[in-house]
């Protein structure tokens, strides 16, 4: 793999993938194994969108994983996994005993089933059983859709009806902390409605009584029993589907954004290896779920195809006590760890008694994602994780771009506190105004684009890629539109501002303002209601929820109804869109055409009472003071 070690040779490559895009994917493309070479480099257009990459080339990823090195990787610890309980001991998967699991696996859905081009949910906690599902789902050509297991049965159903799954993975229950929660129950909820589904394989985690349909219901250990750990990959085009991953959008529910296979490898195994500068005999610890985009790209295929050790952790940062994360990277040595700003705030605000205890001195690199970092979690992390000598890479991607796309390379671009720096090869940003105008040159801000594809680009929105146009391709012509505002500073180092669309980041988690309104309004007493983010000391942002009740809830007791209400949301979505504040209020402000005034809602959400402009033009304006008197201003 081609390999940055210098700042002069970050920007000679970059240069190369900007005047030749296609040699330059091709060079790193070609250190892979392909089946069959591709036919051609790129086609693409931004206008359908169409965008293909090594179209023709044939391929398995897991044979990239695994065959392309077994003779030099098979002893090397591939996973070691890390219970939820500090008890329980760790367990370590070589890239022997993976393979072996995985094509295991592999033999298990075909046994049930599943064919190329298939779709498997799977709705499993951190567990290594999580990565051999994936994997297994690539070998035999199956689509994966992996499901955050926080996620509630009603969205869980709806995710499995969209991409109308065969087959879906879960366990009996799942340890976060001190809970032990059952998630087959919620499996067995979601699939009253889902009439595609044929079998469910339930692994045995918590071992508690759970429901097994007769005939739909088999257990992982009784189906995998004396199963044959050989398998011979399926061969897949380079532009097969390998995942549907289901992410928050500005309207609507939730979509299905698609990745494929060659293109998806290539860029996450490059950006794997050179933004974390990753050598031999490093520990490398992601601490994302694998039910978003970071634990798909960076904790299974990227560190995997690059034949890394990953540590892979079932619990949560503070069980059984706040230390848990710096205990783990002392217990494994970890060089490189890789998490949310959340999660170095709300660890932050126990001051430093938790770290103290703990030997990190193995660290090498620290890398965030997810949402902005502010200046003062940056510098806590460098100074009292990293002691100053860890470089940071401050990593800026979406779900749709399946790759991180402008970030430091550690050690090698200088960096500074809250800047994602600049973008790696083959990324080629640009800055809008609202009419689409190019904002040239430096120290400008305005909305961030993507110009050019690179190769782990989405291709389309699972069964509607109608939807990934509009989305993504209709704001501004011929160019993806990433929802994100920035800006280019002095230096053309880029800080990414947060989203300008109806998307709001609560602890790195995208949550559609729409979606959490919709989920607040199935309350049978709520008659209408608004969401807007607001900022959130731990969180980044806060989920605040003006909500106007139907009549006869107006009797009910206030703090009665919101928890009601919060109950609701967790049903229907799940704890992670759970608004921080509701404030009842009689009125929402509108227009006269009848669109609420998001920007007078989110300045009194942000604390804000003044200046809320003109308001005389409203169709209601005496609900503002209202509003504001309940906010508190
Ligand atoms: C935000 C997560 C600032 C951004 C990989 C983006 C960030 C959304 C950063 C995607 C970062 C991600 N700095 N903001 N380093 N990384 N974001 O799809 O708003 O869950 O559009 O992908 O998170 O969230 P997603």
């Amino acid at each position: 793999m081609l390999r940055i070690n210098t700042l002069g040779g970050y920007f000679h490559e970059y240069q190369k993938s900007v005047s030749n895009p296609e040699d330059f994917w091709s060079d790193i493309a070609q250190t892979f194994y392909w089946r069959k070479k591709w036919d051609t480099t790129l086609e693409w257009n931004f206008e359908e969108p169409k965008v293909e990459w090594f179209k023709g080339g044939k391929l398995n990823i897991t044979e990239n994983i695994f065959e392309r090195r077994m003779f030099t990787h098979a002893d090397r610890p591939a996973i070691i996994w890390e219970s939820n309980s500090p008890d329980e001991p760790s367990i370590t998967l070589t890239y022997k005993q993976l393979h072996e699991k995985v094509c295991q696996f592999a033999n298990v859905l075909l046994k049930n089933g599943v064919q190329k081009g298939d779709r498997v949910a799977i709705y499993l906690p951190m567990l290594p059983e999580a990565t051999i599902a994936m994997l297994a789902c690539a070998r035999v050509g199956a689509v994966h859709s992996v499901v955050f297991a926080g996620f509630s049965a009603n969205s869980l159903s709806d995710r499995i009806i969209d991409a109308e799954c065969k087959l879906v993975l879960t366990s009996d229950g799942s340890y976060r902390g001190g809970k032990n929660i059952g998630i087959k129950t919620i499996v067995d909820e979601a699939l009253e409605r889902c009439p595609t589904v044929e079998k469910v394989i339930v692994l045995k985690r918590t071992g508690e009584a759970i429901n097994m349909t007769p005939g739909r219901d088999v257990w992982w250990h009784d189906e995998t029993e004396g199963v044959s750990t050989e398998n011979k990959a399926q061969e897949m085009d380079s532009e097969d589907m390998l995942f549907i991953l289901y992410t928050s959008g500005s309207t609507g529910k939730p979509k299905g954004v698609v990745h494929t296979t060659g293109g998806y490898m290539v860029y996450t195994q490059y950006t794997f290896e050179n933004v974390f500068q990753i050598d031999a005999g490093d520990i490398y610890w992601c601490s994302a779920d694998i039910g978003w985009i970071t634990g798909h790209s960076y904790i299974v295929y990227g560190p995997l195809l690059s034949g890394s050790t990953v540590v892979m952790f079932e619990g949560i940062p503070t069980y059984p006590h706040v230390g848990r994360f710096w205990e783990i990277i002392e217990k494994h040595k970890v060089t490189h760890f890789y998490t949310a700003p959340t999660a170095i705030r709300s660890l932050q605000a126990s001051g430093l008694d938790p770290v103290t205890p703990f030997n990190l001195s193995s660290l090498k690199v620290l890398g965030t994602v997810g949402e902005p970092i502010n200046v003062e979690a940056w510098q806590w992390y460098h100074t009292h994780i990293g002691k100053g000598k860890c470089p940071i890479v401050d990593t800026w991607w979406q779900t749709e771009t399946g790759g991180m796309m402008i970030s430091p390379i550690a050690g090698i671009t200088p960096t500074k506190p809250a800047y994602a720096t600049l973008p790696l090869p083959g990324i080629q940003p640009i800055l809008v105004d609202s009419e689409g105008k190019e904002l040239k040159g430096n120290g400008v801000e305005g909305n961030l684009c993507i110009k050019f594809p690179w190769p782990s680009m989405l291709r389309t929105t699972y069964g509607d890629h109608e939807r990934c146009r509009q989305t993504y391709f209709s704001t501004y012509k011929g160019l993806y539109f990433t929802g994100d505002g920035v800006k280019r500073d002095e230096d053309g180092y880029y800080r990414i501002l947060g989203r300008v669309d109806d998307v709001i980041n609560v602890s790195g988690h995208r949550l559609g303002t729409a979606e959490v309104e919709n989920a607040i309004n199935e309350h049978p007493l709520v008659n209408e209601s608004a969401v807007v983010g607001y900022p959130h000391d731990i969180k980044g942002q806060g989920i605040y929820a003006y909500v106007v009740l139907e009549k006869d809830g107006q009797s009910h007791d206030k703090d009665a109804m919101k928890s009601s209400i919060i109950s609701t949301v967790n049903k229907i979505i799940g704890p992670i869109a759970k608004p921080d504040k509701i404030l009842i209020v009689s009125g929402l402000p509108k227009t006269r055409s009848g669109k609420i005034m998001r920007r007078i809602l989110r300045k009194i959400a942000e604390g804000d009472g003044s200046n809320l402009g003109d308001i005389t033009t409203l169709l209601n304006p005496e609900v503002v003071e209202e509003i504001k008197v309940g906010a508190g201003l």
